[in-house]
Formats: structure tokens, C-alpha cells, sequence
């Protein structure tokens, strides 16, 4: 494990100047910080002039003939964290070009070092502090922080970012997805006042193959040999004092005997406490075993069968984004309530509330990165992006056992470059954490009359732990066969989970039950009675996800009636009604 941080910093300094980001600190609510949140003052800039005007020095006419076309007072206010689209109707659709300002005063007793720290800003930005740029990062849904130590006064700073949600060819995602666009800075600002050496990451779990070896990894903040550093896990009687390398690395590994380990029906966390000569951080820690075996996905020993849901970060009755512990109890309750153990956060990194309750909760969590569909898979720097969100999002969470699955991709067709990129990531994934299962979505699963069945030609699914499948069967596929005849013969020897399927009803609309076009509750409980049917013909199938919780917005969705923006897969409406079909979902999984 101590190489990883060779191979990480490698990357980073590999990687084009797109992400200008240092190692991001693990734990950060662990840790002491001053929240930026609140109202920001805010000026639009569709035409992208406020760089050219350097209005990130906010300047204000000192003498008689100079003037400015722009103050950060008294203009539009956002609030942070938020996206901007739902915060006045004038930016319901925009994307484009906001920046955000405020001022904030420097604690008294300042730690010796200080960092601004994102959860995520929408899409890109940059970052000025006291009229300088001291930063930027690119990826809208994983975290960054800048080390701005030296360049704060006592009071009275002034902070803009320069936020852009403009889609690219070369972004991920790219021109085209089936969510909205939310734009903003949408999740919590920190100030971190952190001690001169301080533990910037540790990772805490149990060894992949046994059920009581942990292995916890510390890094210090610098590369200071000799320094001792201390695991206490008290609720195990587990204390270990051990001493970095001349990496500042250390790295020990002990029985816990006495450990239960986490699994949706005991989600049991214990305190664990990381502490050196000068820092100490703590938190709660989940221990579990997740493999594959064959065709079987394992967890701690027993197979599982994967009762799971996806949602967006999106809080339908606010129409944005989610960002909040409040938010994270709304959307993992109605899971809850549908009889779920397993949540696919779709189809980005999600905020660190919903992670951490879920694991509360008991949910295991399936988290990707945005590789949605047509991505510029050729493209270096694309590529280079994908990097880093990934290592971003893993950094952020592997001390999170409900974590089973990283994702990294969806709905992307097989080719050269395609393959290779993902080659990329995976081996990235499995350098940072080896002991999770890796999966990708496919759709390319198609009913082949010669066979007679389903079949999938995407050879690429042989390079994954698990093999998932998004089909619309009854949606946007008509049954080549009844669904009792619908037998598939899709990646045998991989555990198969069908990551979504399902079909739009708008809520309280009924009409005939085996009519697409009548948008009814109806026909969707058809729709799902039929799935849940093929599904008895797919011999390797561990687990369903069906797309999707929440009726959730889309700008592609138009009809005016049944969709007016919303794409209406929900089991749930947008103002949290269950409709019908999401009985027979509740049924099934209480039985399986
Ligand atoms: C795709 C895709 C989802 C999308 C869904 C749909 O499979 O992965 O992001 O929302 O289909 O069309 O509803």
C-alpha cells in the first residue's frame, strides 16, 4: 500500500494542468473547520467578461474619473452550498458563467496551516483569494481543497470563484445527459485550520480476505520520518502506536478478534481514533468482507442478493440539488421504506451526508464517476479528468464500508479507446483500494432470434468483478418474447445485476395496463411485472436496481403533459408519491 502514494502523486503530476488540487484531507468533517456557508453575493457573466474585468479584485473608484461596471454589493445573493437553478427563476436553465463572492475573518487561534475546502462546485472553477487566482478544479461532483496558508489576513478576505457549468465534448459528462445541469457551488465550503504536520489520510479495513486482520495506512501531511502515529480502536481494546517512514507513511495491521462485522442488517461501526505527536482525528468505521465468488456476490462469507434503487442528488419537491443531512434522511428513508439494502448513487459521487447515513442506515452503496454514454474516450485530458474524479471520489470514501461497488461506466459503446480508458481507470481504482468490487453498466444486451434468447457482445464485461445491465424491457423495447420465455445467456460465470429498468407513469394517471404511450400507473405496474418475471430466466442475476426512486428532472424530456422536463421513471412521484407500481417493487423485495 505504501507505493500508492507514490503512484497517486505520479498521476497528479502527470495530469495536464487541469486540476491544480493538492491531495485532498480525509474526514474533513472530523476535522476543525469554519463553514463559508450562507448567502454569497453573486454576479451572472454569459459572455465570460469578468475575467477580462479582474473583477475577482473587486475594485472600487478611488478617485473622480475611474469607475467600475461592477460590485459584488448589493447584486444578485446565492446561497452556498445550492445550486443556482433553483434559486431564482431567471437561472432555471442558464449555464454558463456565475461568480460567487464573499469575505470571512481568520479565526483567533488559527491553526498553523489553513485550506479552503470544496465538497463539489459545478462544473469548473477557479478560485481567487485576496485578488490572486490560487487555484482551480474541474468535475462537478468530487471534492478539492487549495492550502492558502500565508495568504489570509486577520479579516476581511475576499474570496470569489468563478464558477462555469458549461457542457463539453471533452467533459464528464459530456454534451449530453439525462439529468439537469445543475450549476453552482453545491456543497459545503470549509475553512480547515489544520497543525503544521497533520494526518492528511488514513485508511482503516479489514484485510479482503479475512474477518478479523485490519490494516490501517496513515499519511502525514509531509514526508517526516519517525513520527509516531497511533490507532486505537477502543471498543475492540485496540491501541497500536507504529512510525511513519521517509514518506511520512505508516502502516500496521492487527486482529480484531472480537469484530462484527457491517452488513445491511447490522450496520455495526465502531469509533476509531488516528492520532500523531501533533494532530488527532477520529471517526466511525464499519468493518466487512465483499467478493465475488463464481457467479455469487459475497459479503462477509454469505452471498447476497442485491435489493437496490438509484437516485439522483436532486430533491424533486425543490427541484435541486440534494446537499444536506436533512436531504440525505428524505431520499434514503422512502429506500428504506421500499424494503432496499443497497442504494446506486447515480450517476456521480454523491454528497458525503447521503454516504455517511447510508452506511447508518445500512445500505450498501454502489458510487461511479459521470462516464455517461458518449464521452471523448480518445481524448487524453478526458482522460486525465476521469483520473482524478475517480481518485477523488475513492480518497474521499474508502473508509466507508457500506461502499461494495465503484462504477465506472455507463451505457458506453464498446471500442479501442473506450477500453482502454476504462483499463485506466480500473487499474487507478484497484492502486487506491483493492478490496471492493469494480462494475459498469452496459446496454448492449439484445434478444438474438438465432439463440433465442438475450445475449451481450461486449467482451470488455470479462475485465469487471460484477457485470450490470441496463434494460428497458416494455419501455423503450418492445418483448420479442413473452417474459416467462425471456431467458438470458449475458456474462455467465459474473454475478449480474440489472442496474435499471422500468418505464414513465405520470402519477395519478390511469389507462389501460398494457399501453405504453398511456403514461398510466397501470401500465408501469405491467411494465415491472414483466421485469420481475424475465428476471426468474437470468440464472447469474444478484441483484436489480430499478431506474428509478424519484421522478427527477431532465431537459430532454418534452412532452408537455406527462413529462414537462421531468423524466417520469420514478416509483415515486416529484412530490413524494408512491405510485402503484411501487407496491410491486416493496413486495418483491420483501420476499426475496
Ligand atoms: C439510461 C441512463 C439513465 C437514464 C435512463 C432513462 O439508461 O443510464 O441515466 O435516465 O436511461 O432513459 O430514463
Amino acid at each position: 500500500m505504501k507505493n500508492i502514494f507514490k503512484i497517486l502523486l505520479s498521476f497528479m503530476l502527470a495530469a495536464p494542468a487541469i486540476v491544480s488540487a493538492q491531495n485532498v484531507i480525509t474526514n474533513i468533517y472530523g476535522r476543525d473547520v469554519q463553514s463559508l456557508g450562507g448567502k454569497w453575493d453573486a454576479i451572472i457573466d454569459p459572455y465570460d467578461q469578468g475575467r477580462r474585468n479582474e473583477i475577482y479584485m473587486n475594485r472600487t473608484p478611488q478617485g473622480k474619473t475611474d469607475f467600475y461596471e461592477y460590485s459584488f454589493t448589493g447584486g444578485q445573493r446565492l446561497n452556498v452550498p445550492s445550486d443556482w437553478n433553483s434559486q431564482t427563476p431567471e437561472l432555471k436553465y442558464y449555464e454558463g458563467t456565475v461568480w460567487y463572492a464573499r469575505r470571512f475573518d481568520v479565526q483567533e487561534n488559527a491553526g498553523e496551516r489553513l485550506f479552503l475546502y470544496f465538497g463539489a462546485v459545478s462544473y469548473r472553477c477557479r478560485v481567487y483569494l485576496n485578488g490572486e487566482e490560487i487555484g482551480r478544479h474541474e468535475g462537478g461532483f468530487t471534492p478539492f481543497q487549495f492550502d492558502v496558508t500565508g495568504k489570509v489576513k486577520p479579516a476581511d478576505n475576499f474570496l470569489a470563484i468563478e464558477v462555469n457549468n458549461t457542457r463539453t465534448p471533452d467533459a464528464i459528462p459530456a454534451m449530453n445527459f439525462d439529468w439537469w445541469n445543475y450549476g453552482g457551488i453545491t456543497r459545503d465550503v470549509f475553512l480547515v485550520y489544520m497543525p503544521q504536520v497533520f494526518i492528511e489520510d488514513y485508511f482503516v479495513r479489514l484485510d479482503k480476505d479475512s474477518a478479523t486482520a485490519i490494516t490501517a495506512t496513515v499519511k502525514l501531511s509531509n514526508p517526516v520520518e519517525g513520527e509516531k502515529v497511533r490507532v486505537e480502536i477502543p471498543e475492540l481494546k485496540i491501541d497500536r502506536t507504529v512510525t511513519t517512514d521517509v514518506h511520512g507513511v505508516a502502516e500496521v495491521s492487527f486482529e480484531a478478534k472480537k469484530l462484527v462485522r457491517w452488513s445491511p442488517e447490522n450496520p455495526c461501526l465502531y469509533r476509531v481514533m488516528v492520532s500523531s505527536t501533533t494532530d488527532r482525528v477520529e471517526e466511525t468505521i464499519g468493518f466487512r468482507n465483499i467478493r465475488v465468488e463464481d457467479e455469487e456476490i459475497i459479503l462477509n462469507d454469505k452471498p447476497i442478493f442485491a435489493k437496490s434503487i438509484s437516485f439522483h442528488e436532486e430533491i424533486p419537491q425543490r427541484m435541486g440539488r440534494a446537499f444536506s443531512e436533512a436531504d440525505a434522511v428524505m431520499l434514503l428513508s422512502e429506500a428504506k421504506a421500499l424494503g432496499c439494502n443497497m442504494i446506486r448513487l447515480a450517476h456521480y459521487p454523491q454528497n458525503e451526508y447521503t454516504v455517511r447515513l447510508a452506511e447508518r442506515m445500512g445500505f450498501m452503496l454502489w458510487e461511479e464517476i459521470p462516464v455517461w454514454q458518449g464521452i471523448d474516450f480518445g481524448n487524453v485530458e478526458t482522460r486525465a479528468k476521469a483520473g482524478n474524479m475517480i481518485s477523488e471520489m475513492v480518497m474521499r470514501d474508502r473508509n466507508r464500508c457500506a461502499l461494495t461497488f465503484w462504477g465506472v461506466a455507463n451505457e458506453t459503446q464498446p471500442s479501442p479507446a473506450r477500453n482502454e480508458f476504462l483499463r485506466t481507470l480500473i487499474s487507478q481504482v484497484r492502486a487506491l483500494d483493492d478490496t471492493r468490487l469494480i462494475v459498469a453498466a452496459f446496454d448492449n444486451v439484445f434478444f438474438t432470434r438465432e439463440a433465442g434468447r438475450f445475449t451481450m457482445d461486449d467482451p470488455f464485461h470479462k475485465e469487471l468483478d460484477v457485470v450490470a445491465v441496463n434494460k428497458y424491457m416494455g419501455w423503450y423495447h418492445p418483448w420479442p418474447v413473452t417474459p416467462d420465455k425471456a431467458v438470458w445467456d449475458v456474462a455467465r460465470g459474473k454475478p449480474l445485476i440489472v442496474s435499471e429498468f422500468g418505464g414513465e407513469a405520470l402519477y395519478g394517471v390511469t389507462g389501460s395496463p398494457d399501453t405504453v404511450s398511456s403514461w398510466s400507473e397501470e401500465y408501469q405496474i405491467t411494465l415491472y411485472r414483466d421485469n420481475l418475471r424475465m428476471f426468474e430466466n437470468i440464472p447469474n442475476l444478484r441483484g436489480t436496481s430499478p431506474w428509478v426512486l424519484f421522478d427527477f428532472r431532465s431537459p430532454y424530456r418534452f412532452h408537455p403533459v406527462n413529462q414537462n422536463g421531468w423524466n417520469r421513471k420514478g416509483l415515486v412521484s416529484d412530490q413524494g408519491q408512491r405510485k402503484k407500481a411501487w407496491y410491486i417493487m416493496k413486495d418483491y423485495y420483501d420476499n426475496k
